[in-house]
């Protein structure tokens, strides 16, 4: 691997987390993801499923974790089954775990090659009380294919159809919501990674540049440290380009004069980081785009010391927008009677701010994790608040990621510059 890998006990640890939430005869498995096709024998770079990866560390396709902590005979309480490596697969595709190796990754013992599997998920079958699976649970997700554990909850339903069949996404979420240090660790790497980037960018980006020239400075940088590249689809977008959230195409010529957006993170052993930075593309702000600037900043400062343990999501939210109301009426954006007349639902700020502030991340950059449930120390969140003014071009957003703790938080990003004095020095060196 390229990256470091937290140590086992990471692992051995979840483990033993999710076994604490389970009631007695159980027997959970977990699959690997699919290495997804593209056209003819093309593939997609391989992407773990990060519930397994969350419990083992194994960073492999064709990979099942079981774990069926009641069942009598020991050896068979915590199974790996991988794909079976041999001369040809290590010329051909190169290096598979071994056997030894994947317990060193995951401090599992017992490792099994996958033609042992049925055999002895069968046994396994015969004793367990209830069976849980895992689902793609994430409130929006919108999944077409069929991934390996949706398959194999169809292999169960056929060939034991009378067992008592239960949804492990639930826990892991609640579970993967919580960060241990180890992966507040990889986190850091990866937004560590993602500030070597922007630095690198700040001496290359003047007018003329295109878009998907800075894109590849990013890139050069990212997997230059370690990462395997961009954390999700990158957005380097200029001028009114901002304005569209989802903005990726990254085909345009920077003008002078014009803002330039970064939603860009490095993923690090398949934790993310989630920045967004917004420049000046010429290293002078106008007056008026410093205006709004500081105006996001002030909103990401407060945002930051609202999110704390015991307020839930939809509560700051609501404290998140009377604030950025406030700075929208300075801005002269809204006015008194927009207030006014605004209606409770959609309030008037969402002409300007349009997204949420803040999503849980980790192994996914829209992390599992509770929604409804108040927030707790150990959770990761990113602040993002942004401005888009479409009639003006300007779109302004700034993103860091923090951890909660119990009585403040650590900001993940305080070394990446946001300050605007600091970006306009870092870009006229
Ligand atoms: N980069 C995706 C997001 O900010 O949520
Ligand atoms: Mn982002
Ligand atoms: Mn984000």
């Amino acid at each position: 691997m390229r990256y470091q890998a937290a140590d086992a006990q990471l692992y051995i640890k979840n483990r033993k987390k999710l076994l604490e939430k389970l009631p007695e005869k159980t027997m959970v498995v977990f699959n690997s993801n699919d290495i997804m096709p593209t056209n003819a024998d093309g593939t997609m770079r391989f992407r773990q499923n990060n519930d397994l990866f969350y419990l083992t560390g194994i960073d492999q396709e064709e990979s099942i974790l079981i774990l069926c902590p009641d069942f009598p005979k020991k050896e068979w309480r915590e199974l790996l089954f991988l794909r079976k490596t041999d001369e040809h697969i290590a010329i051909w595709e190169g290096h598979k775990y071994t056997q030894e190796e994947a317990t060193s990754v995951s401090g599992i013992e017992q490792v099994h090659w996958l033609e042992d599997f049925d055999g002895i998920f069968a046994q396994l079958m015969a004793l367990s009380e209830q069976v849980y699976l895992n689902t793609n649970e994430h409130l929006r997700a919108a999944v077409q294919v069929e991934s390996r554990d949706a398959r194999f909850i169809q292999f169960c339903k056929k060939h034991f159809p009378l067992h008592n069949y239960r949804r492990i996404a639930p826990l892991m979420h609640e579970l993967r919501s919580l960060k241990e240090p180890e992966e507040i660790q990889q986190m850091q790497m990866a937004c560590d990674i993602t500030e070597k980037g922007f630095r690198r960018i700040l001496s290359f980006v003047k007018p003329g540049v295109k878009e998907y020239e800075i894109e590849a400075e990013y890139l050069h940088e990212f997997v230059r440290l370690g990462s395997r590249g961009f954390a999700y689809d990158p957005i380097i977008a200029s001028g009114a380009n901002a304005c569209v959230l989802h903005y990726i195409a990254n085909d345009q010529v920077c003008e002078d004069g014009d803002l330039l957006l970064f939603d860009v993170g490095a993923e690090y052993g398949n934790y993310n980081a989630d920045m967004s930075r917004t420049i000046p593309v010429n290293g002078r702000f106008t007056k008026r785009q410093r205006a709004v600037y500081d105006a996001v900043l002030r909103v990401q400062r407060a945002a930051f010391g609202l999110l704390k343990p015991g307020i839930t999501i939809q509560e700051y939210h609501l404290e998140i927008g009377k604030i950025m109301e406030s700075e929208l009426l300075s801005l002269g954006l809204l006015d008194k009677r927009d207030i006014a007349d605004q209606d409770p639902k959609s309030p008037a700020y969402r002409k300007y701010f349009m997204h949420g502030t803040s999503h849980h991340l980790g192994l996914d950059v829209h992390d599992v994790g509770t929604m409804y449930d108040p927030i707790q120390p150990g959770m990761v969140f990113t602040v993002e608040p942004g401005i888009y003014i479409r009639e003006e071009g300007i779109g302004i957003r700034l993103e860091n990621n923090i951890v909660i703790h119990e009585d403040g938080f650590t900001d993940l990003m305080a070394n990446i510059p946001i300050a605007p004095e600091e970006i306009e020095d870092l870009m006229n060196q």
